[in-house]
């Protein structure tokens, strides 16, 4: 039985940007930016995407499309029956597990606030109201329970549906509509009061207000938003045809999903700036921000439909690749018909998600030393899992497939200055970075 594949190149594309660009780039960037002061935080992330980020996708995506197998099968494919490697698939199938489960939550608030901003309640809300709103969405644990089972339905139908015809046919659409949307909403928020201050907030660096802590959130969430360390893109790899590029393709990428970060960030700053909000107040930044701008247009309805319609599109692409890592070893190594393991599993998650909603309440047992279930998901995926996984595949690639396979991936050949700095900085450079990240963001 054949495997499936992508129908083409930009098929490709378009399903893995899918999968990076997602509550990433547009709720957690911008969050997290704020928290950590801006600029500097900015500068060390980029640096991250650069020096870490980029050369682990294109490791991955390479791992995948050579080893035409999931998660798992490919570190064992390209070294040996039981290799020891294969337990980075491993981890990574854990951290589908916990990711997918508090991202579902999330992706549900963005469909509650849909909903909202469709039937015009969000436009004729009171100011004081919408600013509470998202918290008193986090305290009615019956009213996520809802829209979380709603995201993960949708996330499951679409991953029943297959490469081609699910994940590829969903992406095409949502995708380039995102784009619009997002390019619309830039251009008008560079006509507010606080663009200027939201561009200096984003690219005037301020080493003082730069952490460790704050570095290790930066190295996280370059995994986190080009969705690596656990296999997503091996995963979408695998269905990449001989003939594609997997250096052209994930630099493209890597390219867009920085940029819409970028925008992302632009926008909602511009806002927080414009109507006097606090850019540190956590993950409420774009569930306040955004309507709160939209409120004072005459197209609210439009405007706010349209953003949350945006940042839905954005979760979902990103919800079925991890959903897919998952599917994908259970099809190939258990035999399970697509549909049994999409119904099985994201069964599960969304039974973990609904713990993740719950962890959220004030009196609940959900709790260890004070942090929610939802939080320990969060961090522990981004902060932790990511980054290792990352760390071991970019170690099997620098040293277990190494020199030979080099000339598969640059066309200038292996020699060339191009690729022996990946070749070094998958050996070398980008695992000592993440565990000094990783040990000193623990520690202090
Ligand atoms: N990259 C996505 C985002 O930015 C989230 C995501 C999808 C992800 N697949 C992943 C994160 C795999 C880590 C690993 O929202």
């Amino acid at each position: 039985m054949g495997r499936s594949r992508w129908s083409n190149q930009l098929g490709f594309i378009l399903a893995a940007s899918g999968s990076a660009i997602g509550l990433g780039n547009i709720w957690k960037f911008p969050y997290i930016t704020g928290v950590n002061g801006g600029g500097a935080f900015v500068l060390v992330y980029l640096l991250c995407i650069a020096a870490v980020g980029i050369p682990i996708l294109v490791a991955e995506v390479y791992i995948g499309k050579t080893s035409q197998s999931n998660a798992i099968k490919s570190f064992e494919k390209l070294d040996r029956e039981g290799s020891p490697w294969r337990h980075a698939g491993l981890l990574g199938i854990v951290s589908a597990f916990l990711i997918l489960s508090f991202y579902s939550v999330v992706g549900g608030w963005v469909l509650d606030y849909e909903f909202m901003a469709l039937t015009g309640k969000l436009g004729s809300m009171p100011a004081e109201e919408m600013e509470g709103l998202l918290g008193s969405i986090r305290s009615s644990p019956g009213r996520m329970a809802l829209t979380h089972t709603l995201f993960m339905v949708m996330t499951v139908l679409i991953v029943v549906g297959g490469i081609s015809g699910g994940i590829e046919r969903a992406a095409k659409i949502l995708m380039p509509t995102l784009m619009v949307i997002l390019v619309g909403l830039f251009i008008y928020a560079m006509t507010l009061d606080g663009f200027g201050k939201s561009m200096a907030f984003l690219f005037s660096p301020d080493f003082s207000k730069l952490t460790w802590g704050g570095v290790l959130e930066a190295v996280g969430h370059s995994f986190f938003t080009l969705s690596l360390g656990m296999g997503a893109m091996i995963t979408y790899g695998s269905y990449m045809g001989e003939k594609q590029s997997v250096l052209k393709t994930a630099g493209l990428v890597a390219f867009l999903d920085t940029i819409i970060a970028l925008i992302a960030g632009a926008v909602i700053f511009a806002v927080v700036f414009t109507f006097d909000q606090e850019p540190s107040s956590g993950p409420g930044l774009m569930f306040a921000a955004l309507p709160a701008l939209l409120a004072q247009l005459p197209g609210m309805w439009f405007l706010s439909s349209a953003f949350f319609l945006l940042v839905g599109f954005a979760a979902l692409s990103s919800a079925i690749s991890l959903l897919e890592v998952v599917v994908s070893y259970w099809t190939e190594a258990r035999g399970w018909s697509r549909k049994k393991a999409a119904i099985v599993i994201g069964a599960v998650i969304w039974a973990l998600g609904l713990l993740c909603a719950l962890s959220l309440q004030e009196d609940t047992p959900l709790k260890i030393m004070d942090t929610s279930v939802f939080d320990i998901f969060d961090k522990a995926t981004s902060k932790i899992f990511l980054p290792v996984g990352g760390m071991v595949i970019s170690l099997y690639f620098g040293w277990v497939l190494g020199e030979k396979h080099l000339g598969a991936i640059f066309p200038a050949g292996k020699d060339s200055i191009m690729a022996q700095g990946f070749l070094w900085t998958t050996r070398v450079i980008a695992p000592v970075a993440v565990v000094i990240m990783l040990v000193n963001g623990l520690l202090g």
